[in-house]
């Protein structure tokens, strides 16, 4: 008999954005004419087409694939060297990675699920609340936690609570954790972590011989010059951290598909028999055994965003969506919202109308505003009473919404 992963029971609900989308198909199946009202300010999905130097490189790689002289088949799984060597030359130049520590991928939401792949049983894990919830359910699907309580929390995780407070940044816990998730610039609130703060979490996870998964995904929308972008530039780091970064957001790939971990072979952990291993090793034999590498286009257009051209180009990108940033946040703000974060990310967290919980504003959001927002719930216990919304979308979209705002908070 054939038995099943019972972990998968202890998910309570759907993955978070298929369920907004499922609300969403319902509302406009219940009120046709209202549909094309709708603005989609929930999933961080980019709106803006790919810059034009990643068509054109896509294109040229078209064209080799199509001549028998130039034709590729699989490449190396950890990906091209060309790209491999592009990210470290322009994102972590000085900062001692080397390109054979960099491993391509299709995406940051299957490299920090996949991750966990290399860890064993029983680590203690810390996880911010708020969160990305992929971090979450994927370890319950690998069965690192218990079940989840009444408010969903799972038993066995290390939960560090963020709010206004500590201003979205979670303070180094006296418990001891073995592995820690940070995500910065943060999704879903926004908020940047200082170099003292992320000082504070190396320090931390080199005294508990812990490893932290540093998300960092949103690098490229940190404006503020004294932000740390890559968690390497903390001394220490390269022997404790591993970093996920990702195309989808700076260079548009959400529907290309292309990311890379960051993994320094001097990261090691425990093989439980009094050795240590370096997790690179395991890491690569996961990659080659269960991926067979980004495609070809696909690689050399994520190697166009370094170009000149490119940068400019994802620069412009950037510019576009922290403008929206701004709109959103100078808009739920003169509405007398409590705003956070969209200065250095591309999420504006924000605090829901007295008396209404997450999911009553994005009810409310989306039947008498027909904007769709992601509920703060959704990520977390701790992120009752807030929503988030995305400044991905066009202008005159984020424009819209600034101008629906008022008379439903009002
Ligand atoms: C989000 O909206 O949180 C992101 O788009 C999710 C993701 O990148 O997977």
């Amino acid at each position: 008999m054939a038995t099943l992963n019972a972990n998968f029971l202890k998910l309570k609900a759907g993955y978070l954005f298929p369920e907004i989308a499922r609300r969403v198909r319902t509302y406009s199946e219940a009120k046709p004419e209202l549909a094309a009202r709708i603005i989609r300010c929930g999933i961080g999905d980019v709106t803006e087409p790919l810059p034009t130097a990643a068509i054109r490189a896509m294109h040229a790689a078209v064209d080799e694939l199509a001549c028998r002289e130039t034709f590729k088949g699989y490449g190396p799984e950890q990906g091209y060297e060309f790209l491999r060597q592009a990210i470290v030359d322009n994102q972590f130049a000085g900062l001692g990675i080397a390109a054979d520590e960099v491993f391509i991928s299709d995406g940051s939401k299957c490299d920090t699920g996949n991750i966990l792949d290399i860890f064993g049983k029983g680590n203690i894990i810390a996880i911010t609340d708020p969160v990305y919830p992929v971090y979450v359910d994927t370890n319950v699907m690998a069965g690192n936690t218990g079940d989840a309580d009444a408010r969903g929390a799972f038993g066995g995780l290390l939960y560090l609570p963020c709010n206004a407070a500590n201003g979205f940044v979670a303070d180094v816990p006296q418990a001891h954790a073995d592995i820690i998730y940070l995500c910065f610039p943060n999704n879903p609130t926004g908020a940047v972590a200082t170099r003292g703060q992320l000082e504070a979490w190396v320090a931390y996870a080199r005294a508990n011989d812990a490893i932290i998964l540093f998300d960092a995904a949103y690098e490229a929308f940190i404006q503020d010059p004294a932000i740390p972008r890559s968690i390497f530039e903390i001394e220490g780091a390269r022997d404790c951290a591993i970093e996920f970064r990702s195309f989808s957001k700076n260079g548009g790939f959400t529907g290309v598909r292309c990311a890379y971990v960051v993994m320094p072979k001097s990261v090691t952990a425990s093989d439980g028999m009094g050795g240590r291993v370096p997790l690179h090793q395991l890491w690569s034999r996961r990659h080659s055994t269960k991926f067979n590498g980004a495609s070809y286009p696909v690689q050399m257009a994520a190697a166009a965003i370094f170009s000149d051209d490119g940068k400019a180009q994802v620069a412009a990108l950037i510019d576009h969506y922290m403008g929206n940033a701004k709109l959103l946040r100078e808009a739920c703000a003169s509405a007398g919202l409590p705003v956070y974060g969209g200065v250095n990310a591309p999420y504006v967290w924000v605090g829901c109308p007295a008396g209404l919980s997450s999911w009553d504003m994005f009810d409310k959001m989306l039947s008498e505003a027909q904007v769709v927002i992601t509920p703060g719930s959704g990520f977390g216990s701790a992120g009752e009473g807030y929503f988030r919304i995305s400044s991905f979308n066009s202008r005159a979209n984020v424009e819209e919404v600034c101008r629906r705002l008022p008379a439903l908070v009002g």
